[in-house]
């Protein structure tokens, strides 16, 4: 997968891009993610990126003009069909099945906006606008680093393990259940038993439980939607669950 992200900090994307799950993948060939600066699109002689808003206001607002002249050279750069993001607290939310759509795609091309946004005609040249929470920070490189994670560490090969994105929280409509290691005991805490039992079918069964006991405790909303079967259900309702009718 191709990734360009335009910002006004394209080394700050370049670093956090370049560690972690994401840096070995890219080392690895699986995606490649490329900065532009809207600024080396600017024409005049301070290369301005803003301007004060028409009809007055506080701050100041990305001007189009080099945002848009950066958009069509990163389109550019490569035929692969691109899907055009702009970072945005007024976008829709970021989610796991959101973040598996765009991991199918080839090419994702995300914009960051800085100051107090961009002028609103960037709407017309992007696909969609994501925000990754009902906050405002102060530019969309982080929200782009937020959607980059979440998409390749979806991709194939990019994880060690290939299994392990698909028992990750919301993955299965679930919370994941929790996760020991070494050691069995530690001071007066010790690993369940059925950990260490070798009893693959049993430790399937307690995953399964602790999930549903997990997303019952802190997310019960999940659970109006989750796939669930009958023993789900019956696990459930020993918790007190009453969702879903009687069934
Ligand atoms: C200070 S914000 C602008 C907020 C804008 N004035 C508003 O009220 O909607 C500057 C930039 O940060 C990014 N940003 C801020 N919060 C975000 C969020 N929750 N999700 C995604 N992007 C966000 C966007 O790219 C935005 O253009």
């Amino acid at each position: 997968m191709r990734i360009d992200v335009l910002s006004l900090f394209p080394d700050f994307i370049a670093q956090c891009a370049g560690v972690g799950v994401v840096g070995r993948a890219a080392e690895r060939g699986l995606i490649s993610v490329q900065g532009w600066n809207p600024r080396d699109y600017a024409t005049d002689n301070y290369r301005r990126v803003d301007e004060r808003p028409f009809g007055g206001g506080p701050g100041m607002v990305m001007l189009m003009e080099p945002l848009g002249a950066c958009l069509d050279a990163a389109l550019a750069a490569d035929p692969a069909p691109a899907r055009v993001i702009y970072t945005s607290p007024q976008g829709v939310p970021l989610t796991q099945a959101k973040a598996r759509e765009l991991a199918a795609l080839p090419r994702l091309v995300v914009v960051c906006g800085r100051y107090e946004g961009v002028d609103e005609r960037v709407r017309d040249f992007v696909d969609e606008e994501l925000s990754i929470g009902d906050y405002v920070l102060s530019g969309g490189e982080l929200p782009a680093l937020v959607v980059l994670d979440a998409v390749v560490r979806l991709l194939p090969g990019v994880l060690g393990n290939e299994a392990s994105p698909i028992d990750d929280s919301f993955a299965t409509g679930l919370l994941e259940g929790p996760q020991y290691t070494r050691p069995a005991a530690f001071r007066d805490a010790r690993v369940p038993d059925v950990l260490l039992s070798g009893d693959h079918g049993a430790i399937a069964r307690w995953r399964r439980e602790q999930a549903l006991r997990t997303t019952l405790a802190r997310r019960p909303d999940l659970l109006d939607r989750a796939p669930l079967d009958g023993a789900d259900v019956r696990f459930l309702r020993t918790l007190g669950w009453t969702g879903r009718g009687n069934g």
